[in-house]
């Protein structure tokens, strides 16, 4: 057996789960086997311990058992694994984590007070395989998730967030269940990343014929996840691997196959180079556009294009920025293509569907192999709007084919949105340019004390967009300000001193790589910053909170952490004060485009298209 390192409060969770019946589920795999042993042995380490009074459990009998269907047998001796770091610590945890699933519990609280031994008393009901497992077991077969929540609870939500685990409501797997329902019988469901199996054991019960498939990549969730599949009584239906879905290879299905799940959020950054080139071949196979840039969840969409047949059903919910970034192309191609899009739902951001990501979500539905004529397309406010997935606005192929974003679409899917009386668009006012990049902000941007050169080519710039929340309303002075290095283009008609300076620098700037720069290379000559003239508003633009919107007083430069709203003709000091602050008070991160963590972007066309009073209405919306 392999060295298998987990917290103790992840041993105790595996160890329920194996009490629960997880190896009754088809494709117990040798790492799930691993932790399952590792977590017996640290769990009998830990009662001897730290339930003091409580007899040593011997697990090996119900491990014959289970072990039987796997054809497996291994001993509880746990190597590897540090018995003094499992105690009472992981159970409490634990039972924090399942105390948190709510009123299901109650039965196993009485007990535990009942035997007078606190977690320890409940522990002991549990590990003994009475009431306490009979509890769980209950809770599960009505449909609750006390393993999943437990999990979540014991794995720290920054954690479970790079691994791209958020658990689905159930609120949102009915919704997606009761759209599956309508479209197809499947002989077949498949959850491409199972997580605690929500979605698998609400189809179980949905579908009482259908075999029930999981994919996922980490044994602990697996293990979890099998266990509330057999908890279920599915266990004679259902298959688990520990695979990658996107290598997965699933056998031919005896019907139709129905694709049910939320697919992992994490970003291109954290895919390794192996998964990149795949899904760059994969997509030129099928035909669809493929940016590197395109996390995780954009690779499950393909690989559902590959897996599924046509005649199948798919719904997936996601964050929703693939609707409108230049990645997100490969999912649209699809949905117009092989995948065959029927609808999709966004939900807003206010709604929190997901405690852990304050992003917008979209559930599309999706039947590969049809030809759709229009995608269905809308955006509810509330979880309860969602119903049977049946509402929308059908969007023609050929408009959704000619544009590039589809969130308006959904947001106002019938055309221009009608304007509120008195307002008009910001960008009917200012053109708004996001800051100059400089190539190499080391380089470039200076302190100003050490780079020996004339003052009046350091340009005072706002640099961080820190220093514009820092502001408040407005910035009134550049003295905590970075400069950003201005040279002029034509050194050779500075006068000899300042020559001599400009010259020694730029030695000093190209022996630091200043020119090796893609931005330096592509400008003539390559130290031309040419940052633009001061704006009279500045913006924040990517934050995870509304943007900062700041007078700029101190006639204080830009780079690109910061848009300038520039006016298009003159608008007095005080209509200025009232945009900007009517801005401040009135943008949401949800009028930007909202990434998974509730990262919220604004480009500068987003921007230019939020609604603003009228010129003449400006001057009274400051607030002094
Ligand atoms: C967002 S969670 C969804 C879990 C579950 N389907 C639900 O909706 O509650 C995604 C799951 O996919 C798993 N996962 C991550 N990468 C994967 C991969 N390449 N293949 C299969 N599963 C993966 C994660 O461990 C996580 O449990």
């Amino acid at each position: 057996m392999g060295c298998v390192t987990a917290s103790p409060a992840e041993y105790a969770l595996a160890d329920l789960a194996v009490r629960l019946g997880a190896a009754q589920v088809a494709g117990w795999s040798r790492a799930e086997q691993d932790l399952a042993a590792a977590a017996a042995a640290a769990m009998e380490a830990g009662s001897g311990a730290t339930w003091s009074g409580q007899s040593r459990w011997d697990g090996r009998a119900s491990w014959d058992s289970w072990d039987a269907r796997a054809g497996r047998n291994y001993g509880a001796g746990g190597d590897g694994v540090a018995r003094s770091q499992v105690g009472g610590g992981g159970v409490a945890a634990l039972w924090a984590g399942i105390r948190a699933g709510g009123d299901g519990v109650a039965e196993l609280r009485g007990r535990s007070r009942a035997g007078g031994g606190g977690v320890a008393g409940l522990w002991a009901g549990i590990r003994a395989g009475g009431d306490g497992v009979t509890a769980l077991r209950a809770r599960i077969q009505a449909g609750e998730d006390p393993l999943g929540q437990a999990f979540c609870h014991i794995r720290p939500p920054e954690q479970r967030r790079g691994a791209g685990q958020t658990f689905t409501p159930p609120a949102v797997v009915d919704s997606m269940i009761s759209w599956a329902g309508r479209a197809l019988t499947p002989a077949r469901v498949v959850d491409p990343g199972a997580g605690s199996a929500r979605f698998l054991a609400a189809a179980g019960r949905r579908w009482p014929e259908a075999e029930l498939i999981g994919l996922e990549t980490d044994p602990l969730v697996a293990l979890i996840g099998r266990a509330t599949l057999a908890a279920a009584g599915f266990a004679g239906r259902a298959a688990i691997e520990v695979a990658d879905y996107r290598s997965a290879r699933l056998p031919a299905a005896p019907g139709r196959t129905l694709f049910l799940g939320n697919p992992p959020y994490v970003r291109h950054h954290q895919l390794a180079a192996q998964w990149k080139a795949w899904f760059r071949d994969t997509a030129a196979r099928l035909g669809v556009p493929a940016s590197g840039l395109a996390g995780l969840h954009a690779h499950f969409f393909l690989a559902t294009a590959l897996h599924a047949a046509p005649g199948d059903a798919g719904a997936l919910v996601t964050a929703a920025e693939w609707l409108d970034v230049n990645y997100g192309g490969l999912i649209r191609a699809l949905l117009l293509g092989p995948l065959g899009g029927e609808s999709i739902h966004l939900i807003d951001p206010a709604a929190a569907v997901f405690p852990d990501a304050a992003a917008t979500s979209a559930i599309t539905c999706f039947r590969p192999g049809s030809t759709p004529r229009a995608i269905r397309l809308r955006q509810v406010a509330r979880v309860t709007g969602l119903g049977g997935l049946a509402g929308g606005t059908p969007v023609p192929v050929t408009v959704l084919r000619s544009v590039p974003r589809w969130r308006p679409l959904a947001v106002r899917p019938s055309g221009p949105r009608r304007r509120p009386e008195g307002l008009v668009e910001l960008g009917e006012l200012c053109r708004v340019h996001r800051g100059q990049v400089t190539g190499a902000n080391r380089v470039w941007i200076t302190t100003g004390e050490d780079c020996e050169l004339p003052a009046r080519f350091l340009l005072p710039a706002v640099t961080r967009a820190s220093e514009l929340f820092h502001a408040g309303d407005t910035l009134a002075s550049t003295a905590t300000l970075r400069r950003v290095i201005g040279l002029p283009a034509d050194i050779c008609a500075l006068p000899a001193g300042e020559q001599a300076q400009v010259t020694a620098f730029l030695d000093r700037a190209r022996a630091a790589g200043a020119t090796e720069s893609y931005v330096a290379q592509h400008r003539s000559p390559w130290w031309r910053v040419r940052l633009a003239e001061p704006a009279p508003i500045l913006a924040s633009y990517m934050a995870r909170r509304p943007p900062a919107f700041v007078r700029n007083l101190a006639a204080a430069r830009h780079v690109n952490i910061a848009h300038g709203l520039y006016p298009r003709d003159p608008l007095p000091p005080p209509a200025l004060d009232g945009l900007a602050a009517y801005l401040r008070r009135s943008v949401t991160v949800g009028q930007g485009r909202l990434y998974a963590g509730g990262l919220a972007k604004f480009e500068p066309g987003d921007m230019e298209r939020l609604l603003v009073p009228a010129p003449s209405q400006l001057e009274c919306q400051h607030p002094a």
